[in-house]
């Protein structure tokens, strides 16, 4: 073992390597959102874990960036990537200390990964014009999936107002209202441009 891993890293580390741990599907905000996407640029998958994400848009045919705290998450993807014959930067990266540089993308994905600190280098990083993908899960929920400390759930509306500045393209967020056996469920999701 890297005695210098962190305790998230490790954590994931352990999960990632799990071999019924699969890549699984891309988010769904990416995927009824892909007429959105510009037809060139560059790319983020931002805690991508397996990079399914990261996958969709690089087959997209964006030159595409793939960062994880998981060493073993990311050499997954690289292997997926080769298989598929796609290319994509990958790195092993902890976001908090290192974030993205300011106005350095066109595309920012973020799927499941709620760190509030690290928004202001979100937003930043995106280059006028550019494209954010936000998904996570929320407090109000008919499923037990996702994290179970609260902390790490939205808020009624939260993703709403969590990008001040940003045009809204696409916003969905059913919370509990109606038949709660249809429709997008335990979940917010967001698409808006830096302007
Ligand atoms: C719930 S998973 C989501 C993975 C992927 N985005 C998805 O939707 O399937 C959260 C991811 O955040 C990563 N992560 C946690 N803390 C991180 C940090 N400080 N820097 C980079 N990645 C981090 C984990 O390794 C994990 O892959």
């Amino acid at each position: 073992m890297n005695e210098n891993k962190s305790a998230t890293q490790n954590k994931w580390d352990n999960i990632y390597s799990a071999a019924d741990k699969q890549i699984g599907a891309a988010a769904q905000v990416l995927r009824e959102n892909l007429h959105l996407l510009p037809a060139s640029g560059k790319a983020l998958d931002f805690a991508c874990g397996l990079g399914a994400n990261a996958l969709l848009l690089a087959a997209q045919g964006l030159e595409t960036h793939a960062w994880d705290i998981s060493e073993v998450a990311v050499t997954r993807l690289m292997e997926e990537t080769r298989a598929r014959g796609l290319v994509i930067h990958g790195e092993a990266r902890d976001l908090a200390a290192r974030p993205p540089a300011p106005e350095s993308f066109d595309v920012i994905v973020s799927a499941h990964f709620l760190e509030r600190p690290l928004n202001p280098y979100l937003l930043a990083a995106l280059r006028p014009g550019g494209l954010l993908f936000y998904q996570t899960f929320t407090l109000e929920k008919v499923e037990d999936e996702g994290p179970q400390n609260p902390e790490f759930r939205l808020g009624v509306n939260e993703l709403l107002s969590m990008f001040p500045g940003l045009r809204v393209l696409v916003y969905r967020e059913e919370g509990l209202v109606g038949d709660t056996t249809r429709g997008y469920r335990n979940k917010a999701m967001l698409v808006a441009q830096k302007m």
